[in-house]
C-alpha cells in the first residue's frame, strides 16, 4: 500500500462567517487531494476551525452569547461551506474538542518539564482596545502609538514563554538544506529573511483574568495557552499524534503512514506562524529534519487590489456564488483564475465570462456536438478508428492529434504535483512553481481547443454524406477520437469540477465496469484508445448552459 498522502488548510476562525477567500483555500488543498485520489493514492485530507481565542471570545461577547455556544453556530457555517462546495475532507478538526485539548496539554506538560517553556515578567506599553504589548514597531514615525492602539497603559503582567530563540540557527540549517520547504520559491526567500530577524522567545500564555477561552496550562491553571501551541498542534492531533511519545519512530503506524503533510495556508501565515513558530515547535517535540511538513503558501483574492475583510466591509459570500452558479463554477473560477502563490483581483463579471468562454462554449459545445453527431451519423455507436486512415501518409491528423493531447496530459499531471514542473511556453515574471492548478486547467482547455479544431478541419458532416469506404473510416476515426478526448477530459476535470465530471461520464455513458477499476474515475485511464470499440455513448443534455448578463 503507498503511503498516504497527507494534506491540510489552514483552520478557520470562528469569530465570523468564510467568505470567498476561505473557499479558494478549501477548495485549493480539496482539488489536489482530489487529484492524489485519482493517482490511487489513499489520501487524508484535514480541515477544520479555530475555536479559542479572544476575536472568538470577543465576538460571543458582542452576540451576547456564551463563546461555546456563538462557536458552534459559526462552525456550522464552515461545515456548510465545505459542502456546499463539495469539498471532500477525510478528517475535521475543532480545536475545542477533548481529543485536541489532551494532546496540547500533554505537550506543554512535556516542553514544560524538560524546561523548554518558563515563567517571565513582561512590562511595557499595554493597548487594551488590541489586548496586546507594543514594542518599538509599533510606533509611528513621530514615535507615538497610533490611535488605532486606543488606549494605552504601562502594564507588568507574568506569561509562559516558550525558549523559540534557541532554535534560530537549527531553523536556517534546515531551510538551507531543504530547497522546497516552502512553496514558491520566493516564499522559502521571505521566510529566510524573517529567521534571521528572530529576537526573543515566544509568549505562549494569557492569564485567565484576561483571556479564559482557551486551553489551561496543565501545570498552572491560571493561565490559558494562547493562540499558537492551540492552533497549531491540530495538524497532528488529527493525525493521531502521541504525545506521549518523544521519540517520532513510537508514534502509532496510522500517524507515520500519513505525516509529513503537504500544508495549505495563505501569505498572511507563513511568518511567524507556520515558518518559524510550528516548524520549531516540531523540531522541539522531536520530529527530524525529514519529517518536517512541506508549506505550499498561496496568495490572496482581494477586491479592487484591498484584501477582503470584514471591517472594509467588501467580503464576498462563496454561498450566494454556489447558489446562484453552482459549485463547479465557482470552484472553476477560483482555480483557474489565479496563479498559485500570487494575490488575484475577485470579479463576478469574470467568473461568468470565463465560465461562458471555458466551460459552455469550448468544452459544452464540444460535448454536445459530438455526442448529437455519434447519434446522428453511428446511431450511438463508436467504432475503433480504422488503420488505413491513420496510416496514410498524408492524413495523420488524428495521429498528431493524439500526440498533442498526450503532450497536454503530461503537462497537466506536472503541474498538478510536486514531482515535477512543466516548462511553458512563455515567460512569466516570476517562477512557476508546482500545484499550479490554472496551469493544469489550461492543459485541459488546451485539450478541448484541439478537439474543436479537429472538428472544424474533418468536417465529419461532410464526411457523413459521402458513401465510399474511405469517408466512412475517416468518420469513425474523427468521432472516436472526439468521444475518447472527452473521456479524458472528464478524468482530468474531476479534480476541479467533480460534477461536471460525472455529468460528462454520463452522458459518454462510461460505466465503472468499464474501468476496471473500484473507483469510477482513475489517472490511468486518461490514456488514449481505452474506450472499446463499439461503445455506446448517451444523448447530450446541455451540461454548462451560457449564463446570460444580468442574471
Ligand atoms: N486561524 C488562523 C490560522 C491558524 S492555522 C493553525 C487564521 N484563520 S483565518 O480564518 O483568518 O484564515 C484562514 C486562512 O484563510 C489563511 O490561510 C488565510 O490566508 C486564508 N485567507 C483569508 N483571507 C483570504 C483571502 N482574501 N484570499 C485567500 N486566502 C485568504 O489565520
Amino acid at each position: 500500500m503507498p503511503k498516504t498522502f497527507f494534506i491540510t488548510t489552514a483552520i478557520y476562525y470562528t469569530n465570523s462567517s468564510p467568505h470567498v477567500g476561505h473557499a479558494y483555500e478549501m477548495v485549493l488543498a480539496d482539488v489536489i487531494a482530489r487529484y492524489h485520489r485519482l493517482k490511487g493514492e489513499p489520501v487524508f485530507f484535514l480541515t477544520g476551525v479555530d475555536q479559542h481565542g479572544q476575536k472568538v471570545q470577543q465576538s460571543a461577547a458582542k452576540a451576547g452569547v456564551p463563546p461555546a455556544e456563538f462557536v458552534k453556530e459559526v462552525t456550522q457555517k464552515w461545515l456548510d461551506l465545505s459542502k456546499k462546495l463539495e469539498v471532500k475532507n477525510d478528517e475535521w478538526a475543532e480545536t475545542t474538542s477533548d481529543r485536541h485539548k489532551k494532546v496540547v496539554q500533554k505537550i506543554l506538560q512535556r516542553l514544560f518539564e524538560e524546561r523548554q517553556i518558563y515563567k517571565d515578567k513582561q512590562s511595557g506599553y499595554y493597548s487594551v482596545r488590541q489586548e496586546q504589548f507594543l514594542t518599538d514597531k509599533e510606533r509611528g514615525p513621530d514615535g507615538q502609538f497610533g490611535p488605532e492602539w486606543g488606549e494605552i497603559e504601562f502594564r507588568e503582567e507574568e506569561n509562559y514563554y516558550f525558549k523559540l530563540s534557541q532554535y534560530k540557527d537549527w531553523l536556517l540549517q534546515y531551510l538551507n538544506n531543504r530547497k522546497d520547504a516552502v512553496i514558491p520559491d520566493f516564499r522559502q526567500t521571505e521566510l529566510r529573511n524573517a529567521v534571521e530577524r528572530i529576537g526573543g522567545d515566544l509568549c505562549i500564555s494569557r492569564p485567565k483574568s484576561r483571556l479564559d477561552w482557551g486551553i489551561e496550562l496543565p501545570f498552572d491553571k491560571d493561565f490559558v495557552t494562547y493562540v499558537w501551541f492551540d492552533a497549531l498542534t491540530n495538524y497532528i492531533s488529527f493525525a493521531g499524534y502521541d504525545p506521549s511519545k518523544s521519540n517520532i519512530e513510537h508514534q502509532t503506524s496510522s500517524f507515520l503512514d500519513k505525516w509529513p503533510a503537504l500544508q495549505i495556508i495563505g501569505k498572511d501565515i507563513l511568518v511567524p506562524a507556520h515558518g518559524i513558530y510550528w516548524l520549531i515547535m516540531l523540531h522541539a517535540i522531536g520530529f527530524p529534519d525529514d519529517q518536517m511538513p512541506q508549506l505550499l503558501v498561496h496568495g490572496w483574492w482581494n477586491i479592487a487590489g484591498a484584501k477582503m475583510s470584514k471591517s472594509v466591509g467588501n467580503i464576498v459570500d462563496p454561498f450566494e456564488l454556489a447558489d446562484k452558479y453552482g459549485a463547479d463554477t465557482l470552484r472553476y473560477y477560483l482555480m483557474s483564475d489565479i496563479v498559485t502563490g500570487q494575490d488575484a483581483d475577485f470579479s463576478e463579471e469574470r467568473l461568468v465570462e470565463r465560465y461562458n468562454a471555458d466551460l459552455a462554449n469550448s468544452l459544452g459545445n464540444l460535448l454536445n456536438r459530438t455526442l448529437t453527431m455519434v447519434g446522428r451519423y453511428q446511431h450511438g455507436r463508436v467504432a475503433f478508428p480504422e488503420g488505413a486512415w491513420l496510416r496514410n501518409p498524408d492524413e495523420r491528423a488524428t495521429e498528431t492529434y493524439a500526440n498533442n493531447i498526450d503532450t497536454h496530459i503530461k503537462a497537466y499531471k506536472g503541474h498538478m504535483s510536486a514531482e515535477s514542473t512543466f516548462p511553458i511556453p512563455f515567460t512569466l515574471p516570476f517562477t512557476l512553481g508546482p500545484f499550479v492548478a490554472n496551469a493544469a486547467i489550461g492543459n485541459v482547455l488546451g485539450i478541448a481547443d484541439e478537439a474543436n479544431r479537429l472538428v472544424e478541419k474533418t468536417a465529419p458532416w461532410k464526411l457523413a454524406k459521402g458513401s465510399d469506404k474511405e469517408s466512412e473510416a475517416r468518420l469513425n476515426t474523427v468521432l472516436y477520437a472526439l468521444a475518447e478526448t472527452l473521456r479524458i477530459i472528464a478524468i482530468l476535470l474531476l479534480p476541479v469540477t467533480p460534477v461536471a465530471a460525472h455529468g460528462i461520464f454520463d452522458q459518454l455513458n462510461w460505466k465503472m465496469e468499464l474501468s476496471g477499476k473500484e473507483e469510477r474515475f482513475s489517472l490511468a485511464d486518461a490514456e488514449w484508445g481505452r474506450l472499446p470499440d463499439g461503445h455506446v455513448v448517451g444523448k447530450p443534455v446541455p451540461l454548462f448552459p451560457r449564463i446570460e448578463a444580468n442574471t
